[in-house]
């Protein structure tokens, strides 16, 4: 069983690891934080508690609650991604409740005055509790949109980096970008905040767009996820939705279809980025990892936000520690989609 912390920016493939996580059996959630990235972090916040309602989580988790984290990554402005998620960071999903209805409310994490938990106070306390002095559990934390809550953590709770069992990020690629020729979303937000993680002396694995990029959530899986039990043929339209969950689940994946078509041209549908995040914490054999020295460029005119991958070990690097001057993370180079339920639709 793992014990785990998410930090995320919902965001349509980050809604899928919320859905994931909180129905994984091998995952014990303890929380989640909420980070600026694909919306504002408003939207983000809000939207991590809708997600939590709409797919089901009080029956297993009605404690956890949802904490807003930073507002902007630590040096650069913010900036969010309308043309992939919409204005509001989850565009096109129908069946979310209203952000500002007390079913959403309740996930919120507050104080006895009412005043919202930040990020990093909710994040520790739950990595002390688990920890509880080396007696109990260490924490995997998973981070699937701009580091700057981590980074923030790992300055500020170095005490508590022991209790951390690894940072598992979304984000990053190997000589590929999204966001410019080589720059992923994730870290060009804030790619001071990515250094500060990758130099943390915690395991830590990166899950790049190259990996992510192959999982696609095609018509076929789309059709699956829609009615399972159904057949699919290529020119017949998508089934009907068979339970409310399946048809919210539908117009996420449409909206974040089209997004991908009009600006990547994926034509065979979107990447579930974030979910990979999940399964390979629940579920590690699935993937194929190699370690390297990852760093990323914060300066360069052309290459700022690069995660750049030692893959012929250029700098002398132990690999006995994972902070600065180590092999500092694993980084994903395929994952075994047929045994993986995400991609059955399942
Ligand atoms: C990452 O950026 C966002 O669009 C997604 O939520 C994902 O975390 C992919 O580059
Ligand atoms: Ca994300």
């Amino acid at each position: 069983m793992k014990h785990v912390w998410m930090d995320v920016d919902p965001g349509h493939d980050d809604a899928t690891a919320i859905l994931l996580a909180i129905h994984s059996p091998d995952i014990t959630l303890l929380g989640i934080s909420t980070t600026h990235g694909n919306a504002s972090s408003d939207w983000t916040f809000k939207n991590a508690a809708r997600c939590l309602q709409a797919f089901g989580a009080s029956s297993r988790y009605p404690d956890i609650r949802v904490y807003p984290g930073s507002t902007k990554p630590l040096l650069r402005p913010a900036k969010h991604d309308p043309e992939i998620h919409g204005v509001d960071g989850l565009g096109g999903v129908e069946g979310l409740p209203d952000a500002e209805s007390p079913e959403v409310l309740r996930w919120f994490a507050t104080d006895a005055d009412g005043k919202y938990t930040r990020a990093l106070d909710g994040m520790a306390l739950a990595v002390k509790k688990a920890w509880n002095g080396g007696r109990g559990h260490k924490v995997s934390v998973i981070s699937s949109g701009p580091m700057t809550n981590i980074a923030l953590f790992v300055a500020v709770y170095p005490d508590l980096l022991d209790a951390v069992e690894e940072f598992v990020f979304m984000g990053g690629g190997v000589g590929l970008g999204n966001r410019s020729a080589v720059a992923e979303y994730n870290i060009l937000c804030d790619p001071h905040a990515a250094q500060i993680v990758l130099d943390a002396p915690v395991k830590k694995t990166m899950i790049p767009i190259n990996v992510t990029h192959t999982a696609i959530v095609t018509p076929a899986v789309h059709a699956r996820l829609l009615s399972p039990n159904s057949s699919y043929h290529p020119n017949a339209p998508l089934p009907q939705a068979a339970t409310n969950l399946r048809h919210t689940l539908s117009t996420l994946i449409s909206f974040f279809a089209d997004s991908y078509k009009s600006t990547f041209g994926f034509n065979d549908g979107p990447p579930l980025h974030d979910a990979l995040t999940v399964a390979y914490v629940s579920h590690p054999e699935l993937f194929r990892t190699i370690r390297y020295r990852v760093d990323v460029e914060v300066t360069g005119t052309h290459t700022s936000g690069e995660t750049v991958v030692d893959m012929w070990n250029y700098q002398a690097c132990d690999e006995h520690s994972w902070g600065a001057g180590a092999k500092n993370c694993l980084v994903a180079q395929a994952v075994d989609l047929f045994h993986s339920c995400i991609l059955r639709g399942d």
